[in-house]
């Protein structure tokens, strides 16, 4: 594997095409003796998560359903901070288990508030399967059930993940270079 630029940055490959689908099939493989008879909903947060999300699910061998969110941040009204709300969750939730599926966390904000959220419509169980997790950047008390590979804090691309909107589609992972 070679060296990629994207717009103005360059990154170098880290991990490979291989390594990666070897890693989703075994995490398939845990969920499906975790969710035996269950029938979990998982919910995968686009853009990101939207390969693994695909290959994640192919794996799975149990009965299980699969839908699809944008989340949308905005500002709430009498505070600055940020809340983050769900676009397109129809399901109805409550005595569901749910999987999110996310491609990345970071400082674990976005996923800690949409946690709230996704606890407001009453599952049974929420559980993360994240592809990548960057322990050292975490700032919000967010665990991944389910974890792709734990990365150093560094930018990312390939496999879903972009750097403004291109790398998506290569199958690799690639890494920002200094
Ligand atoms: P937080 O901090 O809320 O961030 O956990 C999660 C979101 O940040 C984006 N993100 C990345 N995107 N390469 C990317 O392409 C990266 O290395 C990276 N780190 C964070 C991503 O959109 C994720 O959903
Ligand atoms: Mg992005």
């Amino acid at each position: 594997m070679q060296t990629i630029q994207l717009h103005d940055k360059h990154f170098a490959p880290y991990i490979d095409a291989t390594t990666i689908e070897a890693r989703i099939i075994a995490l398939a493989q845990q969920i499906d003796l975790d969710y035996a008879q269950e029938r979990p909903l998982f919910i995968g947060i686009l853009n990101g998560s939207f390969l693994f999300a695909a290959d994640l699910f192919r794996h799975l061998k149990i009965e299980a359903e699969i839908s699809f969110i944008k989340l949308a941040s905005y500002k709430g009204t009498s505070s600055t901070c940020n809340v983050i709300t769900a676009i397109g969750l129809e399901e109805d939730l409550s005595n569901r288990h749910v999987v999110i599926i996310e491609d990345i966390i970071d400082t674990g904000k976005t996923l800690h508030s949409f946690m709230q959220e996704l606890k407001n419509r009453s599952p049974k169980s929420i559980k993360i399967a994240s592809f990548l997790t960057k322990p050292s950047a975490l700032q919000y008390p967010i665990v991944a059930d389910y974890i792709g590979f734990e990365i150093p804090n560094k930018f990312v691309v390939g496999y879903g993940l972009d750097y403004d909107g291109l790398g998506r589609n290569i199958p690799a992972l690639y890494q920002l270079s200094e």
